[in-house]
């Protein structure tokens, strides 16, 4: 996608840093991640490489644009550490209004002294609102904390966004669910997926009762237990959970940050009287939280941003910069694509054997049917954290093991099944109530309800609980992934397959043709699929 017009490239340096250009009237032209060139998981690193990348693919210069304004000084995280240490500032009386002048002084000076930056939660709130499609909507943006903030509350209208609150650290459930990460044994910013998709084995009841003392809704806020903030308490969880499962800490951690979250968002939606929302920031990855809102009787729609948490953040500044009219993302496949004979030429290198189909779709339907593993390399990479077939790992979705098998063959460990891609055509015939979050649900984004006939001919990625988090597929989003689940449910009569990331273990979904080859040969998969061509 070329343009004519001049280029913006933003980029962003947080977890999951990344770069993104894009047109003076906001259209985004291409997207990356630096953990997916430095095959670094969700680094922090300045996002040198993929900014190469861009520019060598976009040989125009750029004006260039940055996320946020803390990240350059790096002293958020001391400084609100320190703030709500038990002794300092012991001597201010309000130490809230303290911190407030502080944090807008580093930003009003950063501002003087750097050009181009927009704030962290604008950058989330941008990213949600410019690619929903609507003209209005209310837009949430929550997250551990960005440039001293943790919770935004704003309207946005034609191409403007106005804020109405911005609550600082503390005031969002990202906190707390962060550090009960931990607490479970994973590592916080990173495996939170796994906390909500253990959370669907416990009891919530067995441990609602401490979770409601660390997190409630006051008013028009949330607001946590403090001692949260000052660094990660051991001693202090042993204390309130020591004596629960795993389990049930998931489930009352999942359950109260439902509750909170839901009661937020309705106190916004009545002050507000705008039922559409948009939703950006890391605790958004949480797809059952997600579905909550969904189902709030005063909500009308939701639409939550692909690449919700701060890798996201590139895309927001460029877009908080050219202020667009909101449209439809027009496409998630914004990374980078390799040719024929770029493709060709690692086969040979690596001496594998192939062969070269022309309706490689059917193909690759007809292997599925017969219960082969393909793992599916395609076109451009897809942008955000899930991968959206055009770098995924294929197989039905009928057997009920799959879980434990495919994980250990990938050397994971998830306790939440894998998800489904569906035929967009046969939504309805899957899912409940997917009115209003079918746009979001291209982008397994929120888990629904699943129908009668999906549990019984898809049980490999139905949870215990009843439901799945599908990605809903489009002839328009991507023509050849389409054909493919086409051509299997004409064989199978079963409108989904199994989409899961094409990676192993820990590592960043695969981006060239070099790694999808490496990864298919340590994870021994039947077949791998790149382009046209068959493993
Ligand atoms: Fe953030």
């Amino acid at each position: 996608m070329e343009s004519n017009n001049n280029l913006i490239l933003s980029k962003s340096q947080s977890i999951d840093s990344g770069v993104c250009i894009c047109d003076e009237k906001g259209q985004i032209l291409f997207a990356l991640n630096e953990e997916r060139v430095s095959r670094k998981k969700l680094t922090s690193k300045y996002p040198k490489l993929s900014k190469e990348i861009t520019e060598l693919h976009f040989k125009k210069k750029a004006k260039i644009i940055t996320a946020g304004y803390f990240n350059h000084f790096g002293i958020s995280e001391n400084l609100y550490q320190a703030y709500y240490s038990d002794n300092f500032f012991s001597f201010i009386p309000k130490k809230e209004i303290f911190l407030e002048i502080a944090r807008k002084g580093i930003i009003l000076l950063s501002k003087l002294l750097f050009r181009n930056r927009v704030e962290h939660h604008l950058c989330h709130a941008a990213s949600a609102y410019y690619t929903s499609g609507l003209k209005k909507s209310l837009i949430i943006t929550m997250d551990a904390y960005g440039d001293g903030h943790s919770t935004t509350v704003s309207v946005g209208t034609n191409n403007k966004i106005k804020f109405l609150e911005k609550h600082v650290w503390g005031c969002s459930p990202a906190q707390l669910y962060a550090r009960i990460t931990e607490y479970l044994g994973f590592k916080s910013h990173r495996h939170e997926g796994k906390v909500t998709g253990l959370a669907a084995y416990g009891n919530p009841e067995k441990t609602i009762r401490v979770f409601r003392k660390l997190l409630w809704f006051d008013k028009k806020k949330i607001e946590s237990a403090r001692f949260l903030i000052r660094g990660y308490n051991k001693e202090r969880f042993d204390e309130l959970l020591g004596s629960f499962s795993r389990e049930d800490i998931a489930a009352g951690l999942q359950k109260r940050c439902e509750e909170v979250t839901c009661k937020f968002i309705s106190f916004w939606v009545e002050k507000t009287n705008i039922k559409d929302i948009c939703l950006s920031g890391g605790l958004f990855a949480n797809v059952k939280i997600n579905q909550r809102i969904h189902e709030l009787p005063n909500v009308n729609s939701v639409y939550v941003f692909p690449h919700m948490g701060d890798g996201g953040l590139a895309i927001g500044a460029a877009l908080a910069y050219t202020k667009p009219m909101p449209t439809k993302l027009e496409t998630i496949y914004l990374g980078p694509e390799y040719s024929d004979e770029e493709t060709k030429k690692e086969l040979d290198k690596n001496k594998l054997k192939y062969e070269k189909f022309e309706n490689i779709e059917e193909e690759i339907a007809k292997l599925l049917a017969k219960g082969k593993v393909v793992a599916r390399f395609n076109e451009k990479m897809e942008y955000g954290p899930r991968a959206l077939v055009n770098r995924s790992i294929l197989y039905q979705t009928t057997d009920k093991t799959v879980n434990d098998w495919l994980n250990k063959k990938l050397k994971r460990t998830e306790f939440m099944p894998f998800a489904p891609a569906t035929l967009w055509e046969h939504k309805e015939e899957c899912y409940e109530n997917t009115k209003g979050a079918e746009h979001t649900a291209k982008y397994m984004t929120i888990t629904f309800n699943c129908t009668e006939q999906m549990k019984k001919q898809s049980p490999g990625v139905v949870h215990i609980d009843g439901t799945a988090r599908p990605q809903l597929v489009t002839k328009e989003d991507n023509k050849s992934f389409h054909k493919i689940i086409k051509e299997y449910h004409k064989i199978t009569n079963i409108p989904s397959i199994i989409n899961t990331s094409f990676n192993i273990h820990e590592e960043p979904i695969v981006m060239s043709p070099k790694d999808a080859i490496n990864a298919y040969k340590e994870s021994k998969l039947d077949n791998l699929a790149i382009g046209q061509y068959l493993i």
